[in-house]
Parts: structure tokens; C-alpha cells; sequence
């Protein structure tokens, strides 16, 4: 098959390689053209893990290439996947479609034979329809069909999130469009990852359905902590106990500082959006948004309290910036409302995050980045764990020592073990435990 990707950001690169490493030919399409030489050049633009190889692996293979002649990658194509951004559009939190629909015009007038047009972006109900009527408009005699069919990958656990999926969704009521799709995901039908079939209404839906149930769990869970710390019960017990439970399911029942990332806060926001202009009101996901935004300046305000309420002249020493680990993204990171409200109340922050300090540094102002996380704890009067990086799961705890000033961690990731830490001679300060 004949694959094309418009968009060389995270979702079009991380799948134009799978789709080119099931043995497909794929050309990846970006406008950027900083961006296709570094492409070109065996240099990925962002952080994941593998991603590298597997790229380097394809090029070489003669399977997959990049450009930034659209045309030119539209032409012979069978599918082509809209996999541009869709930010927050600034002002009402609606998804700013502009660069789907600016595609979808270009898509249209390069068309020649049948090619089915995949919405791979994260795009509101409806937008499949309007895709279709801007390509109609710019191409009179083009066979085409528009198909959703919605990506559901993880950060750092991207590649193998593709490679082995929980279910494909594709949306679309058009034969020859299912044939061509159910051809491009032959591989993975073939290793028994279900392909759910369904209205392209539906697989628009289900998008933003999926990742504000999973952003509900994650509040839920969080709320419960914070009562499990006022009736003195741990957390990570409930969330077994309840975890084990078929119908719950054990997985995003993990405590923290609140949700993060460049998918939960604005898909949210925007399922908000289109319920209001649908008028079905989703007030649970209301309550999510409004429940996770206080938390994470709530986490600065506990860290204060584990320093003995006045933080005015002392240092903080973070480890991990980034919304998760295994990546470099600081979008709607915990770290910033949190770095944010310690240093409001007059503490200085040392920090440290294997990846993210390029990030960082555009949208945190005066902190001292370090090289290291035994060096951030220089002289620092707590230290606080924000990102469960593997890295800071076995930290030197006699070392850790000398080198604060004063004995506290607060772990806002839960990983550590009270009893453990406390040996160890701190004082300890987790979430919901
Ligand atoms: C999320 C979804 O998990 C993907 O399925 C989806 O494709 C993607 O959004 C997207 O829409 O593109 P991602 O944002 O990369 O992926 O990150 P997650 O691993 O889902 O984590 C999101 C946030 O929730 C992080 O801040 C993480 O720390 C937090 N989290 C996650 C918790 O606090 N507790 C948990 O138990 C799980």
C-alpha cells in the first residue's frame, strides 16, 4: 500500500515508520522544511524512545521518505492521514482546526484516482464532513472518501502503543475506503488487535470520549487519595483493591499531582466545547477539568506544608519536569503550577529532568537547572520527586542526606515505600498514603 502522512510531528512520524516498517511504501509530508532536513538527515525532532532506529531502519530499506512536496506525496497515494496539530485555539479552548482544513485544500487539489483522506488528528465531531466538502470544493471530478480513524498513543511508549494496539478504530461507512484501511492495518488485524468498525461520527467521538474517561480515572483516584490522607488509608491499597475489579481495570489508577501532557488538558477542554455547542452538558468532565486544575498548584501548597509552612528564603530541589517520564514534553506539566507556587512564596528552585530542560527553560523563569540530581540537592532544604523517572527510583539515600540541607522528600509520584524512606531518616510526605 501506498501511505501518506501530512504532518511529520509526533503522531505522523511515530506512525508513517510503523506503517512503513509493516512493509508498506510511506512518504512523510511536513511544511517545515527545518524539520524534513533534519528528517533527511537521520536527526529526529522530538524524543522517542526508538523511534530513531526504526526510522533509520526504513529510510534504509527505501520504504519510507520524507518531503515537504505535498503533491508529490498525494499523488499515487491509497490512504493519505491528516496528522497535523490541533491545538487549544486561544481564547475559547475550541480545537483550532485551521491546519486540517489548510491540508484537506491541498489534499484536494493534488488527487488523481481513488484515495481515501484519514483524519488522524484529534479533531471535534463533524469535522470529517467539513474535510469532505473543502476537498469536494477544490477538486470537482476527485473519487475520494474521508475516514476517521483516530491514533491512541502514549508518550515515550509510542512505537510499541502502534505495533500493539488494545484496538484500531475506523470510521467510515464506505466500502472501498474499510478495504483500503482494513489493508493498511493487515499486520495488526493479523496479530489479533482488534479493528472496531464504526461511523465516522463515532470514531471522532470515541477519541475524546477515550481520553477524558481516562483523565476521570486519573482525577477520581487523586480525589480519593486525598481522602485516604484524612482517614489514614493508603491509596495504593484502595486502588488494587479496586483495580482488580474487571470492571474498573487497574491501569491510570496511579496517584500524582494531577494529569498533564499536550492530549488530556486540551481534549478535555475541547469535548467541553462541543458539548456546549451541542447542548449535552458533560458535567462530570467539567468537574475533571476544574478537580485537576486546582490540584497541581494545591501539590506547590503541600510541598510548603512538608517544609513546615514557610518556604521564604529556602531552596527546593525537583527531580523530573516533564508531564511523564520518557519524554521532553513540559506541556501542562504538574511541575509548572507547582515550581510556580513555591517560588510565589519566596523559595528558590534547583532542578534536574533528563530531558526536559530545553522546555523548561521557556516556560519557567529562575530556576537553576542542574546536571545531575545528587548536584540539584546541593544545600536544598526538601526535595520533591515530580516525575517518576527511572532514574530516581534508587537514589543513594545516605548520599541524598549529606547532601540536603534538611531531611524531607516529598514523592508526588508515590515511589518510594514510607518505611524505607523514614529509615533512611527523613521525614516523608507521599500522595494519598
Ligand atoms: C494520552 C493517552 O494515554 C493516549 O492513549 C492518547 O493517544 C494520547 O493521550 C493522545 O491523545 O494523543 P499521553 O498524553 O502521552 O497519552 O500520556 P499518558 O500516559 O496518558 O499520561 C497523561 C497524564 O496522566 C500524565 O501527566 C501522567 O502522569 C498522568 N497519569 C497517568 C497519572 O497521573 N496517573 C495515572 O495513573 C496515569
Amino acid at each position: 500500500m501506498r501511505v501518506t502522512m501530512i504532518g511529520s510531528g509526533y503522531v505522523g512520524l511515530v506512525s508513517g515508520a510503523c506503517f512503513a516498517d509493516f512493509g508498506h511504501d510511506v512518504v512523510c509530508v511536513d511544511k517545515d522544511q527545518g524539520k524534513i532536513d533534519k528528517l533527511l538527515a537521520g536527526v529526529m525532532p522530538i524524543f522517542e524512545p526508538g523511534l530513531d532506529e526504526l526510522v533509520a531502519r526504513n529510510v534504509e530499506a527505501g520504504r519510507l521518505r520524507f518531503t515537504t512536496d505535498l503533491p508529490e506525496g498525494v499523488r499515487e497515494a491509497d490512504a493519505v492521514f491528516i496528522a497535523v496539530g490541533t491545538p487549544s485555539r486561544r481564547g475559547d479552548g475550541h480545537a483550532d482546526l485551521s491546519y486540517v482544513y489548510a491540508a484537506a485544500e491541498e489534499i484536494g487539489r493534488a488527487l488523481t484516482g481513488f484515495t481515501v483522506i484519514v483524519d488522524k488528528s484529534t479533531v471535534p465531531v463533524g469535522t470529517g464532513d467539513e474535510v469532505e466538502r473543502i476537498i469536494r470544493e477544490a477538486n470537482l471530478d476527485a473519487d475520494f472518501a474521508v475516514a476517521s480513524n483516530p491514533e491512541f498513543l502514549r508518550e515515550g511508549a509510542a512505537i510499541d502503543d502502534f505495533k500493539r494496539p488494545d484496538r484500531i478504530v475506523i470510521g467510515s461507512d464506505d466500502a472501498r475506503a474499510l478495504a483500503v484501511l482494513r489493508n493498511v492495518y493487515r499486520p495488526l488485524y493479523l496479530n489479533k488487535s482488534p479493528i472496531v468498525e464504526m461511523s465516522r461520527r463515532a470514531a471522532e467521538l470515541t477519541k475524546y470520549a477515550g481520553n477524558a474517561f481516562l483523565a476521570t480515572k486519573i482525577t477520581f483516584i487523586n480525589e480519593i487519595a486525598d481522602l485516604c490522607e484524612k482517614v489514614g488509608a493508603n491509596v495504593q491499597d484502595v486502588a488494587r483493591g479496586i483495580g482488580l475489579d474487571g470492571r474498573i481495570g487497574d491501569k491510570f489508577l496511579h496517584a500524582g499531582p494531577g494529569y498533564g501532557g499536550s492530549c488530556f488538558p486540551k481534549d478535555t477542554l475541547a469535548l467541553l466545547k462541543t458539548a456546549q455547542d451541542y447542548e449535552a452538558p458533560q458535567r462530570i468532565v467539567e468537574a475533571v477539568v476544574a478537580v485537576n486544575d486546582n490540584r497541581k498548584r494545591a501539590m506547590g501548597r503541600k510541598v510548603i506544608a512538608a517544609m513546615g509552612g514557610d518556604v521564604r528564603g529556602k531552596c527546593v530541589a525537583i527531580l523530573g519536569l516533564t508531564f511523564k517520564p520518557n519524554t521532553d514534553d513540559m506541556r501542562d506539566s504538574p511541575a509548572i503550577a507547582v515550581i510556580q507556587a513555591l517560588q510565589d512564596a519566596g523559595a528558590t528552585v534547583r532542578a534536574y529532568d533528563p530531558e526536559g530542560h530545553e522546555q523548561a527553560k521557556k516556560v519557567l523563569e529562575n530556576v537553576h537547572y542542574c546536571d545531575g540530581a545528587y548536584q540539584t540537592m546541593e544545600g536544598a532544604d526538601a526535595l520533591v520527586i515530580l516525575t517518576e523517572w527511572n532514574a530516581f527510583r534508587a537514589l543513594d539515600f545516605k548520599r541524598v542526606k549529606s547532601l540536603l540541607s534538611a531531611p524531607v522528600i516529598v514523592d508526588l509520584r508515590n515511589i518510594y515505600h514510607r518505611e524505607q524512606v523514614e529509615q533512611a531518616g527523613f521525614e516523608y510526605t507521599a500522595v494519598g498514603r
